[in-house]
C-alpha cells in the first residue's frame, strides 16, 4: 500500500528557475503532481527553461515512460508568477517554497526573509542550497526587534529547512534532508514526505558546511583539477580514469564530468564555502578554478569550461 503523503503540500512556490528550479518543478508537477509557481527574475531564463521542460516532457512521452495525458497535466500544474507585478508576494497562498537561486548566502538571506513576510504561517521555506548553512539562512526569517528564542520568533525559524535536490534532478534519485538548529520535527517530516512524493530518496545530514554531499564531492573535484594543474595527466585522461576504473557516470572535470556540468563559479562558491566555514585547508579551492571563474569559463552553461561546449 502506498505511504500516506503527509506533506500537506497542496500548492509549492519555486523560486529560480535555473537548472535545479527547472528540474523541482519538474518532479514536483510531474511526480507529486502539485500545482507549480515559478518564479525568476529573468524573463529569458523562464522562457528557456519552459521550453527544456516541454521537450523533456515530450522525450518521456516518446520513450513511453508516461502518457501524453499525464505530461499535460504536469504541464498545465506549473505556472509563471510575473517577477514584475508579483514578486515574492505572489507566493502568499503556497504550502512550501523551494528556493533554487544561485549559491551566495546574503542573496538567499535576503530571499528568505521577504518569503517568510509574504508567506502564512503553516508554508515550509526550504533551500535547495548545496553547502551554505541553514541555521544562518532560518536566522534571517525572524523579524526585527523579536527574539530568536521567543514563541514568535520560533514560529518563523522553525519553518526553514534544506532540501538539497541534484543535478539533473529529473534523473537524480536523491534529496538531501538538512535540519537547521530551529527546524521543527513538523517541517522536517513534511519536508521529508515532499521529497518522496517526488519520487526521491531521502538521506539526511546535519547542517555543515557542504553537508554529507559536497563535504565528500568537493574535495574529490578539487584534487582532480589540481592534477590537471600540476600536469600530472590530460584532462580526458583524468576523467577516462575515474570512469572506467571506478564506474563513476561522468569523470570529475568534463560534462560527461562533473564540474562544468555543476557549472564551475557554483563549484568555486561551495569550496569557498566549504574552507570559511572548516578553515581546513583540504577545502582550499585551486588556483586553476578561481582563474577559469575569472575568465567565466564557466563549464556547459557558458559554452566553454575545462571542455568546449560550443
Ligand atoms: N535534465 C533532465 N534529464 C536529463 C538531463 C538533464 N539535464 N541530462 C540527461 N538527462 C536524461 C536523458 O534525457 C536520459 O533520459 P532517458 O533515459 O529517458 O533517455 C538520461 O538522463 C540519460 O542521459 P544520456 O543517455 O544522454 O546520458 P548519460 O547516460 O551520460 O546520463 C547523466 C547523463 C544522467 C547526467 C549521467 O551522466 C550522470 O548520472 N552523471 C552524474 C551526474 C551527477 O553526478 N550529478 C550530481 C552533480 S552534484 C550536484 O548536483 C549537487 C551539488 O550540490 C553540486
Amino acid at each position: 500500500m502506498a505511504a500516506p503523503i503527509i506533506h500537506g503540500v497542496r500548492t509549492v512556490g519555486v523560486l529560480g528557475a535555473g537548472q535545479m528550479g527547472l528540474g523541482i518543478a519538474y518532479v514536483s508537477a510531474l511526480r507529486a503532481k502539485v500545482p507549480v509557481l515559478l518564479l525568476d527574475k529573468s524573463k529569458e531564463q523562464v522562457s528557456s527553461s519552459l521550453k527544456f521542460m516541454d521537450k523533456l516532457l515530450a522525450k518521456d512521452v516518446s520513450k513511453g515512460k508516461i502518457q501524453d495525458i499525464e505530461a499535460k497535466e504536469a504541464r498545465d500544474r506549473i505556472s509563471v508568477l510575473d517577477y514584475d507585478s508579483h514578486g515574492i508576494e505572489g507566493f502568499r497562498d503556497t504550502d512550501m517554497v523551494i528556493e533554487a537561486v544561485s549559491e551566495n548566502i546574503q542573496l538567499k538571506r535576503t530571499l528568505f526573509k521577504s518569503i517568510s513576510e509574504a508567506v502564512n504561517p503553516d508554508c515550509i521555506m526550504a533551500s535547495n542550497t548545496s553547502s551554505i548553512s541553514i541555521t544562518k539562512i532560518a536566522a534571517a526569517t525572524i523579524p526585527e526587534g523579536v527574539s530568536a528564542s521567543s514563541e514568535q520568533g520560533r514560529k518563523y525559524a522553525e519553518r526553514v529547512v534544506g532540501l538539497h535536490f541534484f543535478n539533473p534532478v529529473p534523473v537524480m534519485k536523491l534529496v538531501e534532508l538538512i535540519a537547521a538548529l530551529q527546524t521543527s520535527q513538523s517541517t522536517l517530516e513534511r519536508a521529508r514526505a515532499f521529497a518522496s512524493a517526488c519520487g526521491k530518496e531521502v538521506t539526511t545530514s546535519q547542517d555543515v558546511p557542504g553537508f554529507v554531499s559536497n563535504a565528500v564531492l568537493m574535495p574529490f573535484i578539487n584534487e582532480a583539477i589540481m592534477t590537471l594543474e600540476k600536469g600530472v595527466a590530460t584532462k580526458e585522461d583524468i576523467d577516462k580514469t575515474l570512469r572506467l576504473g571506478m564506474a563513476h557516470p561522468m569523470g570529475p572535470l568534463q560534462l560527461g564530468k562533473r564540474p562544468d556540468f555543476i557549472g564551475l563559479d557554483t563549484c568555486l562558491a561551495i569550496q569557498q564555502t566549504l574552507y570559511q566555514g572548516t578553515g581546513d585547508s583540504k577545502y582550499r579551492p585551486s588556483v586553476l578554478l578561481e582563474r577559469m571563474v575569472d575568465a567565466k569559463w564557466l563549464g556547459k552553461k557558458s559554452g566553454k569550461g575545462f571542455y568546449d561546449y560550443q
